[in-house]
């Protein structure tokens, strides 16, 4: 059973053949960082046009690495959302004529589904349930994932994602775009405790997330620290990024492990491009209690990956779960409509 997985939602052009549900024969991802860089942030039209230029080489090449051609393909799954609507489109067209054209089944899938499940592409994934911080770009949200289809919201961001606080800070301090790997990078050097960054909890017992007042609290300082000399003989970037990451992996850290808690459950898990960051696996699995097990996809999981939608798509196809050609892109998609997907 090979699934073709596309993924177009945000600036990488993805594109995974999976069989079985398990094996990734291949996972080419297009990534359009560079094209982006000069303007510190994706910038939406350049996106959708870049997608158009490398939707129908990705998929081709896909098929290519995997050694198949179309006609072994059982069905194909896209992402219909949440992301960038006009990024989006190009994926899910492209899936619609595949489709039609070669009389291959149409999968809907969401993004975020994708991302959660992402870590059963790896041997070593938990059974159900677990919880999962799903940590990008784009979102930052704590499921508690009870088995396929059943996952409870229990927090998110209310304003920017974990991602997007990194982003921004790296192009405050002048470290270029994006700012996940560069901010991890430029942080070992760094003292984290040497400044102490505001850590949003929210009200007690609440799983949601604020980064702008840390965004904006660092972006002072930077500010500050820019115009004092005597500051930056003290404080050094690398100092200001180690405390930094460190007030938000804190806050990411203790709500994941006490929704563990809270659940019950017997596995965490982390997902989404910031779960890349090698610190961040490694709080979290200093913090695990003994019984606990911490699981995190490889980074090509991590980030945007057409394995994921192709995974995702597979146990909807098995469930029967087809989308029908009238299916539009849904630039918000919350994982809880997901059930109107079946036809
Ligand atoms: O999952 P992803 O590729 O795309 C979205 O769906 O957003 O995530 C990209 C985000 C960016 O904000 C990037 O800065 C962040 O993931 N990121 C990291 C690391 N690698 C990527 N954040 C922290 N540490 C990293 N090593
Ligand atoms: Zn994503």
């Amino acid at each position: 059973m090979n699934i073709l997985g596309i993924d177009t939602s945000c600036d990488d052009t993805s594109a995974a053949i999976v069989a079985d549900g398990m094996r990734v024969l291949a996972n080419v991802i297009n990534s359009q960082v560079k094209l982006h860089y000069p303007y510190g942030g994706v910038v939406p039209e350049l996106a959708s046009r870049e997608h158009i230029r490398n939707i129908v080489p990705v998929v081709d090449a896909a098929l290519s690495q995997a050694s198949i051609e179309m006609k072994d393909i059982d069905a194909i799954a896209v992402t219909v959302g949440p992301g960038l609507a006009g990024a989006l489109l190009v994926g899910l067209y492209y899936a619609k004529a595949l489709s039609a054209a070669n009389g291959i089944p149409l999968i809907a899938v969401n993004h975020l589904e994708g991302h959660i499940l992402s870590i059963l592409l790896e041997d070593d994934h938990p059974e159900f349930p677990f919880v999962a911080l799903t940590v990008s770009g784009g979102h930052t949200s704590l499921y508690h994932v009870k088995a396929l289809g059943d996952y409870t919201l229990m927090g998110q961001t209310l304003d920017d994602a974990a991602g997007e606080a990194f982003d921004k800070i790296a192009k405050v301090l002048g470290l270029g775009y994006p700012g996940g790997a560069i901010i991890e990078k430029t942080a070992r050097s760094g003292q984290k405790d040497i400044i102490r960054f505001p850590r949003a909890y929210l009200s007690s017992g609440s799983f949601d997330f604020s980064f702008s007042g840390l965004k904006t609290s660092v972006s002072q300082f930077i500010n500050k620290w820019n115009q004092d000399e005597d500051m930056q003989k003290k404080i050094s970037i690398a100092d200001i990024a180690a405390s930094f990451q460190e007030a938000v992996f804190d806050v990411l850290v203790d709500k994941l492990v006490d929704a563990r808690k809270q659940t019950g459950v017997k596995s965490m898990v982390i997902a989404g491009g910031v779960a890349c960051n090698n610190l961040l696996r490694q709080r979290l699995t200093q913090r695990a209690e003994k019984g606990i097990k911490v699981f995190y996809p490889r980074p090509s999981y991590c980030t945007d990956n057409g394995a994921m939608i192709a995974l995702a798509g597979y146990y909807r196809f098995m469930n029967n779960e087809y989308a029908d050609m009238s299916i539009d892109a849904r630039s918000r998609f919350p994982i809880t409509d997901l059930k109107p997907l079946a036809s």
